[in-house]
């Protein structure tokens, strides 16, 4: 019964299949755009969106599309949008440890991070200032920007002696390579100390103190003796002359000075 039904009417199931063909292909040039998210239906009709760095600044009507106009400076819009406005930029508050990670531009939001030093905390919503690591524990490295300090205990030859949100434990001295001995030995929290230096190693510190003295004194002395070459010179020349003046000014002098108490 069946085959024989199918024979007798094939027809009219290959016009239904056409029809329903037809109408497919005429209802899929309409609807992907306004699915889009570049678009918008209004009117009936289906209109773009402005791009990213524009605002709507009028939507479309039935016989124009949407007018968009670039953002102005410090504004942006970082998607494809319908804003009758644009988006202010936030400030990156130097105040409150902020800083410009990424200063933005039309498209695309200023980003703001906390300053060397600071870590952004979930529970104030603010900068921290990164935990010091006490003595004996130093920060672990690399530092991670905009993280807390992970504290580390100082292993062994290593030692910290500060409150530091960045410094590392450091390498106790090594004595032996300055020629001296251990006085005391390091802790995690303080430094080998190495006994005074070796006797063989005194006098060149000795002669680096007193050099500079010595060359003072060589100096003054030529001088000194230099001029009194010179003097000697002068004196054997001109000696009496010179005693003369010099005796002439000395009474000048002494006789201003206490003619200036009389009066
Ligand atoms: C805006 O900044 C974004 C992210 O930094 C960048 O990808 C984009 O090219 C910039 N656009 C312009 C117009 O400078
Ligand atoms: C000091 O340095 C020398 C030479 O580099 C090395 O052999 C020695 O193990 C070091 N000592 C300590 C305590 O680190």
């Amino acid at each position: 019964m069946a085959p024989r039904a199918r024979r007798r009417h094939p027809l009219p199931a290959l016009l239904l299949l056409c029809a329903l063909l037809a109408r497919l292909q005429v209802a899929l040039p309409i609807a992907p755009p306004c699915t889009s998210e570049r678009h918008y239906e209004r009117l009936g009709r289906c209109c773009s969106k402005c791009e990213p760095g524009k605002y709507m600044s009028s939507k479309c009507t039935t016989n124009s599309d949407s007018i968009c106009l670039p953002c102005g400076p410090d504004e942006y819009l970082d998607t494809w949008n319908e804003e009758d406005k644009c988006l202010l930029h936030k400030v990156c508050d130097s105040g409150k440890a902020l800083v410009a990670v990424d200063i933005g531009n039309s498209t695309a939001p200023r980003r703001c991070t906390c300053m060397v030093g600071y870590h952004w905390s979930q529970d104030c919503e603010c900068c921290r200032r990164n935990t010091e690591c006490a003595p004996g524990l130093g920060a672990q490295h690399p530092l991670q920007l905009n993280k807390d300090t992970v504290c580390k205990p100082c292993l062994a030859g290593y030692f910290s002696d500060t409150f530091s949100s960045a410094d590392k434990c450091r390498p106790w001295t090594n004595c032996t390579i300055l020629g001296k001995k251990v006085e005391r030995h390091g802790t995690e929290k303080s430094d080998v100390i190495c006994s005074s230096s070796l006797p063989s190693r005194k006098p060149p510190n000795e002669a680096q103190v007193f050099l500079p003295g010595l060359i003072i004194l060589l100096l003054f002395t030529s001088v000194a003796l230099v001029a009194a070459i010179i003097f000697g010179v002068y004196y054997r020349k001109k000696g009496k002359a010179l005693t003369a003046n010099l005796w002439h000014w000395i009474n000048e002098a002494c006789g201003r000075l206490s003619g200036d108490k009389e009066t």
